[in-house]
């Protein structure tokens, strides 16, 4: 059973005491760590006298924290454990998933939408299609010809010349990230991470004993002093990059910048790994048509955001000898992806361009109405215009991310607070909005904002001094 420490608790806590009782601040930035993935199942929480020093309160504040936390069902105790997270198997407490006044729980916790039209059609070609593959095997673990294929044309088309042996077709894009941590990192390697960037590759990479080094990505980009001091001080064995609408701050990479990014991994012997999941959603006027980053990368694709989340096909396309490298590093996790799912991505890859007008003009919609409804109910909040992904990096001025994202939450809206793409609790001054309803929907999360935003106001602010008792 993993474990966490009180100093590593109290770090992802971070700025914790934003109310009295201080035990209730306590338990709920707790759930909030629980419901957003960054305390996983099965965790045992720091002993309760290690936690209050490392938090410097009094144990009866952490001892009514974790008893408020067993009470709504987010910690089991157990004999001789602790206190342990446990999966919850139904809405935690009752204020947690309150459903918005106007109808369902408006949920922008995720950043993807329902499949493309088109997918139905594609899935019917790709059924007529199975019989050639009924009488093999079925364990194709590079991946089924027809969609290498597809894939290497994509990369072709767009200027990046590749062959079908230089792919390798993956569980989505998420299953590349881990399969590269796996196969190039050692215990102790370090990697560079975009500070924020999306948490589950920093999940793959410190799951394979990487050591995260962080480069900051903010409203206007990267920076190129913040890459060419963490690639010196680092020499990181892995870089991982979302360049195009990176997650979750929307920004793209300048092309000048993704050759600096070139020279610095040659002259550091950095493996630069990019992922290009978010590449096909550009949707403003000055977004322009996708090209892959240049250079000796590996690149990280996927149809998850372009066409369907539950159509688990990702890729990874790098030189062929990279390739077969990941491959044998492949069984014994899984043994391939589902060739039906692969049949369906060599459908829709061809007309990926088509298939996705639509879902980029609604993304544009629903930007313009986040955007228009934020200027006007939430103007002291600084939220970039991007031109495509799913998501804006908001600056909300103070550093409430939390508290909002749960009172946000006990009004019927979920969404994830700013540090949880951080590592340590960063960015409690930041917020994900992820624009992925539709425009009407993306005014009444913008109304649920605003009404948070009052709530956290009216919080009873702690008054510096003492330590707070329960
Ligand atoms: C940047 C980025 N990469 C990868 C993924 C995971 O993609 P997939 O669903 O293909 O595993 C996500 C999902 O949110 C993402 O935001």
């Amino acid at each position: 059973m993993q474990t966490i420490s009180a100093r590593a608790l109290a770090s992802l806590l971070g700025a914790w005491r934003d109310r009295s009782p201080a035990y209730a601040a306590l338990a709920d930035r707790v759930r909030l760590l629980v419901l957003d993935g960054r305390l996983a199942v099965g965790t045992r929480l720091a002993a309760e006298r290690d936690l209050a020093v490392a938090l410097g309160v009094s144990r009866a504040t952490v001892s009514a924290a974790y008893a408020s936390l067993r009470e709504t069902g987010h910690v089991t105790s157990v004999r001789g454990s602790g206190s342990v997270v446990r999966p919850l198997d139904r809405p935690a407490s009752a204020n947690e998933r309150r459903p918005h006044p106007d109808g369902d729980v408006l949920d922008i916790t995720n950043a993807a939408l329902p499949a493309v039209d088109g997918l139905q059609a594609a899935v019917e070609r790709a059924v007529t299609r199975l019989p050639q593959h009924t009488g093999g095997h079925g364990y194709e673990m590079q991946g089924v010809p027809e969609l290498r294929a597809a894939v290497a044309a994509r990369y072709s088309d767009r200027g990046l010349p590749t062959r079908p042996d230089e792919v390798l077709v993956t569980i989505g894009a998420q299953h590349a990230i881990a399969l590269l941590a796996r196969t190039f990192l050692t215990p102790g390697d370090r990697v560079l991470v975009e500070t924020p960037t999306y948490p589950r590759a920093v999940q793959a990479f410190t799951g394979a004993g990487g050591r995260p080094v962080q480069v900051p990505v903010g409203r206007e980009g990267w920076d190129d002093d913040a890459l060419r001091d963490a690639f010196a001080r680092a020499r990181p064995r892995l870089a991982y990059l979302v360049p195009d609408f990176h997650n979750p701050t929307g920004a793209t990479m300048p092309a000048h910048q993704r050759r600096t990014v070139n020279d610095l991994a040659a002259r550091h012997g950095t493996r630069v790994v990019v992922d290009e999941t978010m590449a096909d959603l550009g949707f403003g006027d000055r977004a322009a048509p996708w090209v892959p980053f240049p250079g000796d990368v590996v690149h990280v694709g996927s149809l998850a955001k372009s066409v369907w989340g539950g159509l688990r096909i990702g890729w990874i396309r790098a030189d062929a000898a990279t390739v077969r490298e990941v491959l044998n590093r492949r069984s014994p996790t899984d043994l391939g992806t589902p060739v039906l799912d692969q049949l369906v991505g060599a459908e829709v890859l061809p007309s990926l361009d088509e298939l996705t007008t639509r879902r980029r003009g609604s993304l544009r919609a629903a930007h313009d109405a986040l955007h228009a409804a934020l200027a006007e109910r939430l103007p002291s909040w600084e939220a970039p215009r991007v031109e495509g992904g799913f998501s804006t990096w908001v600056n909300l001025g103070e550093p409430v991310s939390s508290s909002l994202v749960l009172a946000a939450r006990a009004r019927g809206l979920l969404l994830s607070a700013g540090p949880r793409f951080g590592v340590d609790g960063a960015f409690e001054r930041h917020l994900r909005v992820c624009f992925t309803l539709p425009p009407r929907q993306m005014h009444r999360v913008v109304d649920v904002l605003a009404a948070a935003w009052d709530d956290v106001a009216r919080l009873p602010r702690l008054q510096p001094g003492p330590i707070a008792l329960v």
